[in-house]
């Protein structure tokens, strides 16, 4: 099927390249503040007909746009397939287009793949800020889920996780197992977000060889997949019938699998609800609130689709971070002592990290701070869809263009960073510098009113998995490999995935 694609792809460049004439970067009349004014769409390189830059992004869309920066500047225009693309590369222009413009570049182009099961007409990804849904899915989160009360409440839910990874680690010691951190990240990630949201762990914390047994993480895993995959039919309108990837019909399959367990968990909660044999308080988590939340705000059909979006968005955001952070401390053992050292002395030798200790261990905050800005999970975030014509430096960025901000790059910027390329969590010691939107130097969580509603639970979940994971234990790499020779190479899928996956042997202390 592949090979047919390209076959097309090729036939139709070769038609559209005898029509093709180099014309001037296009400029359109718009009316701004009331005026009719001729203005310039940012510079950029010229593409093919049809597909226009898709080929310039290669593998590694982050590092290519990044160069082509340097030539046009942070405020350049990309054409892909018949998508004209915004992309921003500095702070300044950032903080232009996330906060003073948030107003108009609110939107999200909705790719196929989010329409099955009219997901996207209901879901908070998806929906532009203007909708009432979403600002009433917002609200649920920002007050009700993720506000600090919320997450202390729920803590208890999360601590049964931490002992089972401790419990692991400490198995895999004694063995002198080695740990796929990879998949234990991605496990506890899931874990942690199904605790909190309805008390299940959903995915056995080392599913090993029987991986395809855990039907969970099997499923999330290859709705993840598909949602990162680029998919053709989104960027050349002539495909979108033919669905010649398969990613709709394999997308419709696998949310109907998703659905299904959601709506058996949610069914099993109501009927133990309505049972006098239970008491419902016990659980009192977040499924709980949203059961007694009134059904005329979010109705019971649609705490499903909430759900999915959490669990998807949430999971592999935080364990990739967690995988990045765990590469980067086994690669600098100093770095490793040190914040190893900092628990030993804040928390005790004997104790297990809570949550209510992460605000006092700075070197793990400086440690944590300074993965995500050299790996931020979403490079460019998610794409930001104008809504209206915008000018923006005396460039137009026209309606319904895609807005995208290269974080990636803006975090390697030797303008703003010393020593770029280095991990330095002793850049963020003095605690001046933060991830929470207002710093545009360091936005791996995105910044205005599309800022990620599950900052506040990510930030514990990062903090206190790599905490438990050095508490205590060393680590070694395997085989004859020495730190310093570990392969951080990234691999761009949608997410910033670390290309070769992270496993270790933990060492008791
Ligand atoms: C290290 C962990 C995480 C990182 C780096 C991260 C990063 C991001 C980024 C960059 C965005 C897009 C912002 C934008 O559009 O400008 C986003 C959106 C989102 N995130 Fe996160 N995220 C993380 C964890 C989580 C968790 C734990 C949850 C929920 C449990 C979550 C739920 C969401 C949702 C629902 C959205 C879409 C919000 C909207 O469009 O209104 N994320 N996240």
């Amino acid at each position: 099927m592949e090979i047919v694609i390209i076959f097309l792809l090729i036939l139709i460049i070769m038609l559209c390249t005898c029509f093709y004439v180099l014309s001037p970067r296009r400029s359109r009349k718009t009316n701004m503040n009331g005026c009719y004014r001729s203005i310039k769409l940012p510079p950029g390189p010229y593409g093919y007909p049809i597909i226009g830059n898709i080929l310039d992004l290669g593998q590694k869309p982050h590092r290519s746009i990044a160069e082509l920066s340097k030539i046009y500047g942070p405020l350049m225009s990309l054409k892909l397939g018949n998508i004209t693309t915004i992309v921003i590369s500095s702070p300044q222009l950032a903080k232009e287009a996330l906060q003073k413009h948030d107003r108009f570049i609110y939107g999200r182009a909705t790719p196929i793949v989010s329409q099955v099961h009219g997901h996207d007409k209901v879901s908070m990804i998806w929906l532009p800020t203007t909708d009432t849904q979403w600002c009433v899915l917002r609200r649920i989160c920002k007050n009700h889920m993720f506000s600090r009360q919320r997450l202390d409440e729920t803590q208890r839910l999360r601590q049964g996780n931490l002992r089972k990874l401790r419990d692991y680690m400490q198995e895999c010691c004694d063995f002198g197992r080695v740990v796929n951190v990879s998949r234990i990240a991605f496990s506890i990630s899931l874990n942690l977000i199904t605790s909190t949201l309805f008390s299940r762990d959903l995915s056995p914390i080392d599913s090993g060889p029987n991986a395809s047994q855990d039907v969970v993480m099997e499923i999330v895993k290859a709705l993840i997949e598909i949602v990162s995959t680029a998919n053709v039919a989104d960027y050349i309108p002539v495909f979108k019938l033919m669905d010649p990837q398969g990613i709709k019909r394999r997308a419709t399959a696998y949310v109907g699998k998703m659905f299904a367990i959601l709506d058996d968990i949610i069914s099993q909660r109501l009927q133990a609800r309505r049972s006098t044999s239970m008491d419902s308080a016990l659980a009192n988590d977040l499924l709980d609130f949203l059961l007694d939340f009134s059904d005329s705000e979010l109705p019971q059909n649609q705490i499903k689709h909430l759900f999915m979006d959490l669990i998807l968005a949430g999971t592999e955001a935080t364990a990739i971070t967690v995988e990045w952070t765990m590469a980067e401390l086994i690669n600098k053992p100093k770095k490793m002592a040190k914040a190893r050292n900092e628990l030993k002395t804040l928390i005790g030798h004997d104790k297990q990290v809570q949550e209510s200790d992460i605000s006092r261990l700075p070197y793990l905050n400086a440690v944590v701070k300074e993965s995500i800005r050299l790996h931020p999970v979403g490079p460019l975030l998610i794409p930001h869809k104008a809504e209206v014509d915008v000018e923006m430096c005396g460039y137009l960025v026209p309606k319904h263009a895609n807005v995208m901000v290269n974080v990636w790059a803006i975090g390697r910027d030797p303008s703003i960073w010393r020593d770029p390329e280095r991990f330095k969590p002793e850049r963020f010691l003095d605690g001046k510098m933060d991830f929470k939107g207002r710093d545009f130097e360091l936005i791996p969580f995105g910044s205005g009113r599309r800022i990620c509603p599950g900052l506040p639970l990510a930030n514990r979940m990062m903090h206190l998995v790599v905490a438990n994971m050095i508490h205590n234990f060393n680590w070694k790499l395997e085989g004859e490999m020495k730190p310093g020779e570990l392969d951080m190479n990234d691999k761009f899928a949608f997410s910033l995935h670390k290309a070769v996956p992270l496993k270790a042997i933990p060492i008791k202390l």
